[in-house]
C-alpha cells in the first residue's frame, strides 16, 4: 500500500471480527515497531503479546469490572473480539543508563536533564509504526488507555517488571464495519492545516 494511503485510512478501529490474525503479521507489527527511531537509540521499549484467546480473556478480566465484563457496552464487545492485544511498554531506566555511557555522559543518571519524557515518546512512535502496519495489512487496531487503577493489576498478572511501564494497549485484528462506533471524530472535525501549522513564528494567526 502507498505510504500515504497508510496515513489517510489508519483511524482506530474498535469493533472486530473474532477471526484469528495470522501470527506472521503479529511479529511484522513489532518488527516494524522496533524500526522506530529512539533517543540515543536506547530502544528502552517492549512488547507484552497476547494472542491466544486464553490470555486476551486475561487482558479484559485485569483491566474490566466483573459487571462491565458480564454485561459489557458496544464499545467494550467489539473490542473485546479483537484477537490480539498488544501492550508497548517504555523503560525509564533504559534511557537514563544509556545515556549515562560514555559517548552520552549524562553519569548523575539525572531526570532533570531530561527535556521530555523520551522513554514513553519512543514507545508511542513504536506504537504508531504498529496501528500503520495494521493499516498496510487490512486490518484494524486502536491504541487506547490503561485506566491507572488496573495498572498494578495488569503488571501483576503478566509479569512486567518495574522497570517497565505499560504506556497504553492496542487492540489488533480484523474491522468490522462499526458506524456507531467511530469515537471522537464523529463528534469533531480535524483541524484546518492553518489552525496548527505556524509558519516562522506564531504571530498573527494565533
Ligand atoms: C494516547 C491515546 C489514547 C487514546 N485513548 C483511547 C481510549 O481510551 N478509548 C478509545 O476508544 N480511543 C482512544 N484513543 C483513540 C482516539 O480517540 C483517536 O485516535 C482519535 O479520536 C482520532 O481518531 P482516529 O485515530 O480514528 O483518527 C486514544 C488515542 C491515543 C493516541
Amino acid at each position: 500500500m502507498e505510504f500515504q494511503d497508510v496515513v489517510r485510512r489508519r483511524k482506530m478501529i474498535r469493533n472486530y471480527a473474532e477471526t484469528p490474525v495470522d501470527p506472521a503479521i503479529v511479529e511484522r507489527a513489532i518488527r516494524n515497531a522496533t524500526r522506530a527511531p529512539s533517543a540515543g537509540f536506547s530502544q528502552g521499549w517492549a512488547f507484552l503479546v497476547l494472542d491466544t484467546p486464553d490470555d486476551v480473556r486475561r487482558w479484559w478480566a485485569t483491566t474490566t469490572d466483573p459487571d462491565q465484563l458480564a454485561r459489557p457496552d458496544d464499545w467494550l464487545a467489539g473490542m473485546m473480539r479483537a484477537p490480539v492485544v498488544i501492550v508497548p511498554c517504555s523503560s525509564k531506566r533504559a534511557y537514563l543508563q544509556r545515556y549515562a555511557e560514555r559517548d552520552k555522559g549524562w553519569t548523575d543518571e539525572d531526570e532533570a536533564r531530561w527535556p521530555m519524557p523520551f522513554w514513553h515518546m519512543d514507545a508511542a512512535m513504536a506504537s504508531l509504526l504498529i496501528l500503520q502496519t495494521a493499516v498496510d495489512e487490512g486490518l484494524g487496531s486502536c491504541f487506547f488507555g490503561i485506566p491507572p487503577d488496573r495498572d498494578a493489576g495488569v503488571r501483576a498478572e503478566f509479569g512486567i517488571p518495574d522497570t517497565f511501564d505499560p504506556v497504553g494497549v492496542i487492540t489488533l485484528g480484523h474491522r468490522v464495519p462499526d458506524p456507531g462506533n467511530a469515537g471522537s471524530p464523529a463528534r469533531r472535525g480535524r483541524k484546518p492545516l492553518d489552525d496548527v501549522l505556524h509558519r516562522g513564528g506564531w504571530g498573527g494567526n494565533g
